[in-house]
């Protein structure tokens, strides 16, 4: 039986929590929901486990105890272009809630990892659920609080817990409430002012940006000097002929 908290009226992400031992995934199981209308906007689902978490690009994302998986439900009245912007303000508001904890800041790789020291520390999948004229967005969210490496498969020496870069007690709740908090602040920032700070902010916190890449994308590979991000959160690199501007790949730093 889920363990079901109504927090606050005055919030939106977070307003309720569904707590779940274990679950395939957070994000599917707020799409079933969806479809079977019983759950509003701003609803969290938060599982102990997941047997079949998803990470992007179709890869499957270890959700061992110890870590901190939990979906969004959201429905922004925003035109699909703008919706698309919400990877990266979200990534800047996590990767803030997240240096609470830490001495040490996080960066983001672009589009919406977050790293600590070079390596990856959370996740963020996007994904978009339509019901009738309707267009939801399901905000899933993976962070390796406390994860022993040995369950992480393949990752295992390219991710990081943020357990071990604090000295604090990591309470998954406190960080759980913490991160919606900085969700909601970006979030509301970004329809109410739109992206120009965010950008700015997530240049700064950006991993790569100065620095040569390579960026895997689903027809080409694209080598040379990331130069900047635009207003429409797409990469520009520069290849030594001219300017490459990417809207979707995995960034590789070299
Ligand atoms: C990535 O970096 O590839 C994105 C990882 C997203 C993982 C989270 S964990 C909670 C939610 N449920 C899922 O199945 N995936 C996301």
């Amino acid at each position: 039986m889920p363990h079901i908290v109504d927090v606050s009226k005055n919030r939106l992400i977070g307003k309720k929590i569904i707590h779940l031992d274990k679950v395939d995934s957070t994000s599917n199981y707020i799409k079933r929901a969806l479809e079977a209308r019983e759950i509003i906007e701003g609803t969290v689902v938060r599982a102990g486990i997941q047997t079949k978490g998803k990470g992007r690009a179709g890869r499957v994302w270890e959700s061992p105890p110890g870590g901190l998986w939990f979906s969004v439900l959201l429905h922004p009245r925003l035109p699909l272009e703008e919706m698309a912007l919400l990877s990266l303000v979200f990534a800047a508001g996590i990767c803030r809630g997240l240096d609470k904890y830490i001495e040490q800041e996080c960066k983001i790789k672009w589009p919406n990892d977050i790293y600590l020291d070079q390596k990856k520390l959370a996740g963020i999948l996007l994904e978009t659920s339509s019901l009738e004229e309707d267009v939801y967005l399901i905000v899933g969210v993976g962070i390796n609080v406390n994860v022993n490496r040995d369950e992480l498969g393949s990752l295992n020496n390219r991710a990081v817990s943020l357990s071990e870069y604090s000295s604090a007690d990591i309470n998954k709740d406190s960080i759980l409430t913490t991160v919606l908090e900085y969700m909601e602040i970006y979030y509301s920032d970004y329809q109410q002012k739109g992206f120009g700070e965010i950008l700015e902010e997530f240049k700064e916190l950006c991993l790569h940006l100065g620095k040569r890449v390579k960026i895997e994308c689903s027809s080409r590979t694209v080598s040379g000097t990331n130069v900047g991000i635009d207003s429409r959160g797409r990469l520009l690199v520069d290849n030594g002929i001219d300017i490459e501007l990417i809207s979707a790949g995995d960034v590789k730093v070299l």
